[in-house]
């Protein structure tokens, strides 16, 4: 395994059982379909995951453009949502064909952190490029650079407590210690961004941004970003 998209397309445990998978993608769902301002928007959700309850955004938004790295989760998304008209699956490289102007809102949500500097600055560029004048880009789940794993052991516990899956919590993470995610985040790492880097490097890509009161998700020791086309 060479890299986090590996990680992703492989039968990882990264969600500690189906309860937890669910409760996850629900509330990722939820949170973005509450940044949605109007039926006839288009959302862009870039590197979206499973996206298991993707259906809750769409029935907010015009189209939900579900975009995905790893292969195999992407036809697993093309199979899911084959039958719902407003969802259409691409690739991260299909994303070059959007037209300019063209999206409301763009969505990166737990994202960041697997990526290169580089392929940040690619990802910011492209979805500042697809943005309307007066579309949102947020950006979530932002790990920073003083805040360690124990953090993310202590909200997973925490959501687990909430969502009825406390135990098997505790015993996946047991499992994850174990796991090809402790091994990549030892030899490849995650990114982090301090609060004023993340707006700095938003304003370089010609988004004005601010620092959300509250994070996407379940994890509030991380940041989400909202950002606005200059
Ligand atoms: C933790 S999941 C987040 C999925 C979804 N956005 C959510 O919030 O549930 C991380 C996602 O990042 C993608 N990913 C991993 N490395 C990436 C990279 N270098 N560039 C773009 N996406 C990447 C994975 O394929 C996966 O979909």
């Amino acid at each position: 395994m060479d890299d986090w998209i590996d990680y992703y397309d492989s039968t990882h445990t990264i969600y500690v059982s189906k309860t937890h998978r669910d409760a996850h993608f629900r509330v990722i769902a939820d949170d973005i379909a509450g940044f949605i301002a109007s039926p006839d928007a288009v959302v862009l959700d870039y590197s979206c995951g499973e996206a298991l309850f993707a259906p809750r955004v769409a029935a907010a938004c015009g189209q939900l453009i579900l975009a995905e790295p790893a292969p195999g989760v992407r036809g697993r998304l093309l199979a899911r949502f084959a039958t719902n008209p407003k969802i259409k699956v691409l690739s991260l490289a299909a994303l070059s064909g959007l037209a300019d102007a063209s999206v409301d809102l763009a969505v990166m949500i737990s994202v960041t952190q697997y990526m290169t500097p580089v392929e940040l600055d690619d990802a910011l560029a492209l979805m500042r490029r697809v943005l309307k004048p007066g579309g949102r880009l947020v950006l979530g789940d932002i790990l920073k650079p003083d805040i360690g794993a124990p953090t993310d052991v202590w909200a997973l516990l925490r959501f687990g407590a909430a969502h009825g899956f406390f135990k098997d919590a505790v015993i996946g993470l047991a499992r994850t210690a174990l796991s090809d995610y402790w091994q990549l985040r030892q030899r490849i790492g995650l990114q982090r961004y301090g609060e004023t880097e993340m707006i700095g490097k938003l304003a370089s890509t010609g988004l004005i941004a601010t620092r959300a009161s509250v994070n996407v998700g379940h994890n509030p020791a991380r940041m989400t970003f909202i950002a606005r086309p200059q």
